[in-house]
């Protein structure tokens, strides 16, 4: 049975970073470690974003007029998180807003916490930020990762400005539940820590039974105390379009130290990525379930087949095309290299916060995926 993303799209000698980083022509490299993915956009966006091209002109955009209700009635829809027009504060990427948030909470020297292992900006930001990294280590309890709560409420304290919270949580591949974010939330409202929450896989649940929840929608009090961050980049995959990821800050106050702090650094949002998110989330909910469904093959089969490779684990992905892999027991002693000169790019868990790890992103044709597993199994047979 054929489907939307068959047949599979040629991505060698095409622009992408993913697949051209590596490879050379003596060297044939998959691309399977920076976030996207490689199945097309879905027809709806890619026809609004030709429709904008065809007005020709491109000044400087502002969000299309239903741009933002479009928004608000998805996360009231999906979430039953009801939420305000001048609680969105437009940007380019997620991960500049990450830098603005640790800038305008609290001041040099403060602490910054997140998790490890964490998607790689997480554990950058404090220095780059002129604050001190707080780690709150994860581990696996049963057969998921978690975070180390206890450890989080003995380390914070009322200098601990912010906790960065990545949920769905890359590269450990968790949708994390309603108790979970309850238990952070109690321990940084006790110490007067604000919650920057990157939600940008929120869109990717792969478990049918999991559902995504905005830390924010929990409580009012929460509320008041975060800033959410989103973007269609990840679910529907547009990074190379132009950034646009949107900053939900329900508080005044943090909402206009948030705004100084991008002021003159965060550039302004282009026409065409305002045109792919507006047709993403307005239209694109049949596109997305395919996709997901997609994933989800992929990642069944991918567990499926870790499962029989000597020295390799992985815990189930419940959200995004991200596996995070366990190397510790394999007897090569640079997994990493070893994948890549068996010609597969991944991810090395080290810049994440655990080098015993490398992270696969399966977000690709299923054929792809299947010649990434047959080059693992060849690394790992010499
Ligand atoms: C958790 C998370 N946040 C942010 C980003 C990047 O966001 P942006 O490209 O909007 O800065 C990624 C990309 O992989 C990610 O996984």
């Amino acid at each position: 049975m054929t489907s939307y993303f068959d047949p599979p799209i040629e991505r060698r000698g095409s622009d992408s970073a993913k697949w051209g980083k590596f490879a050379s022509r003596q060297h044939d490299v998959i691309g399977a470690w920076v976030a996207d993915m490689d199945l097309p956009s879905a027809d709806k966006i890619i026809e609004a974003v030709k429709n904008r091209l065809d007005e020709r002109v491109f000044g400087y955009s502002m969000p299309p007029a239903e741009f933002i209700a479009v928004i608000r009635q998805r996360l009231q829809e999906k979430y039953a998180w009801k939420t305000e027009n001048e609680w969105f504060v437009m940007q380019p990427g997620v991960v500049p807003s990450l830098f603005f948030a640790s800038n305008c909470l609290g001041q040099s020297g403060d602490g910054i916490m997140a998790a490890r292992p964490n998607y790689h900006y997480f554990l950058e930001t404090a220095a780059y930020t002129d604050r001190l990294y707080q780690p709150v280590d994860c581990h696996i309890t049963g057969k998921r990762w978690e975070m180390d709560t206890d450890m989080m409420a003995k380390n914070i304290s009322p200098r601990t400005s912010a906790f960065l919270l990545c949920n769905p949580f890359n590269p450990v591949g968790r949708v994390l539940d309603k108790r979970e974010l309850e238990a952070v939330a109690e321990i940084c409202l006790r110490n007067g820590t604000m919650i920057c929450s990157d939600e940008i896989h929120a869109d990717l649940v792969l478990d049918e039974d999991k559902q995504h929840i905005p830390i924010a929608s929990l409580d009012p009090e929460i509320e008041k105390s975060s800033i959410t961050l989103f973007s269609a980049a990840k679910a529907f995959n547009l990074p190379g379009i132009g950034g646009l990821s949107f900053a939900i800050i329900p508080d005044k106050n943090l909402r206009a130290a948030f705004q100084k702090r991008s002021y003159g650094v965060a550039t302004h949002p282009g026409a065409l990525a305002y045109a792919a998110t507006l047709a993403a989330y307005r239209d694109c909910d049949d596109w997305l379930a395919e996709t997901i469904t997609y994933l989800r093959g992929n990642r069944d089969y991918l567990q499926a087949e870790i499962a029989k490779m000597p020295g390799l684990s992985m815990t189930h992905v419940e959200a995004s095309f991200l596996a995070w892999i366990n190397v510790e027991d394999c007897i090569d002693t640079n997994p990493l290299q070893n994948f890549l000169n068996f010609g597969v790019a991944l991810s090395g868990g080290d810049e994440m916060g655990r080098a015993d790890h490398v992270r696969l992103n399966f977000g690709c044709h299923r054929s792809t995926l299947e010649e990434i597993v047959r080059r693992m199994k060849r690394a790992l047979e010499t």
